[in-house]
């Protein structure tokens, strides 16, 4: 039996649909609030949904029975319905690996940032020091450390505004980012999940090409025909905003500054160990429904 921890989210409901054509049972930790659509589609993939909240111990311990490996890419970084970065993603996650050790889960996968997202924040902090603790927790660990997503940092959710040809990059955009779909990230989760070479292993993952966000812009107006309206937000704009008590404001913007500075993963390790075909950028512009 694999759980899956955020399942609803976009990443994790690709890892479930890619789980359910498996041979291992699928289990989903959900709450009541989560989307009713998401909900649905994890029914109709034929996985098992239970109750509960990275907040609540007891229902993490109850989710955790009969469980032989954990794949958690939950976080309240963009899903805040009563989470919170010091009780998700830091307390949460901690709540998580404590009831999967308890309950004698045999491998703990966990997502991750880039070993480049070095800006200091509460949900840098938060991801590092879970990091630690599944390697400590004495179960078969794999950390999968990933660049930035495709679907997020060249998508309207976060300022690139493709069907309006109208783009927001963060920093000056020449600075390489080795560029990943959600999908390829699923693929590595789902590929990692009974390998015996992914046990015990920090992967850095990442696309197939390096390129910098005005080389990915470039892409977009060559597939769509079209120049694009561009505003760069300083690193000096960037800064200023980090000066906040706010977590979440200071984890977003501390991403849009990783962002700003570049991040090129070395894949060697992944490409080793998880070997498929990933998507490039032009492949994602040109899958695009506004293209
Ligand atoms: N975006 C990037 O470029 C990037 C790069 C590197 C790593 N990552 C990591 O990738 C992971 C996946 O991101 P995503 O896009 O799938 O996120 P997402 O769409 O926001 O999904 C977040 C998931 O976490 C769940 N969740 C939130 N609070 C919870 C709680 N209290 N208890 C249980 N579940 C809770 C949500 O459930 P509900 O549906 O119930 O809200 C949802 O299923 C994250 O860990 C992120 O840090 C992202």
């Amino acid at each position: 039996m694999i759980l899956v921890v955020g399942a609803t989210g976009h990443l994790g409901m690709e890892v479930s649909r890619r789980l359910a054509t498996g041979d291992e049972p699928v289990r989903a930790l959900v709450r009541s609030t989560s989307n009713a659509d998401s909900l649905d589609r994890l029914r109709g993939l034929g996985i098992e949904l239970v109750n509960g909240d990275l907040q609540d111990r007891a229902s993490l311990d109850s989710a955790c029975g009969g469980v032989d490996a954990v794949i958690s890419s939950a976080s309240s970084i963009s899903s805040r319905v009563g989470s919170y970065i010091a009780t998700v993603d830091l307390e949460g996650q901690r709540n998580l690996v404590g009831a999967a050790k308890g309950a004698g889960v045999d491998r703990f996968l966990f997502v991750t940032l880039s070993g480049n997202m070095t800006t200091d924040s509460p949900l840098n902090r938060a991801k590092r020091a879970i990091e630690g603790e599944v390697q400590a927790s004495g179960m078969a660990y794999t950390i999968l450390r990933s660049s930035f997503f495709m679907e997020y940092w060249l998508s309207p959710l976060i300022g690139f505004d493709y069907p309006n040809r109208k783009a927001t990059i963060f920093g000056a955009g020449e600075n390489k980012i080795t560029w990943i779909t959600i999908g390829d990230v699923a693929l590595s989760l789902a590929s990692a999940v009974g390998n015996p070479g992914a046990r015990h292993q920090v992967i850095e993952i990442g696309g197939p090409e390096v390129l910098s966000p005005n080389d990915a812009l470039r892409i977009f107006e060559g597939v769509m025909g079209a120049p694009f309206e561009v505003q760069y937000v300083p690193e000096a704009e960037l800064e200023a905003q980090m000066n906040t008590d706010d977590a979440h404001t200071q984890s977003v913007t501390a991403l849009s500054l990783d962002f700003a500075h570049g991040d090129v993963v070395d894949t060697a390790k992944m490409t080793a160990l998880l070997p498929f075909q990933r998507t490039t950028v032009r492949q994602y512009v040109e899958a695009l429904p506004a293209g």
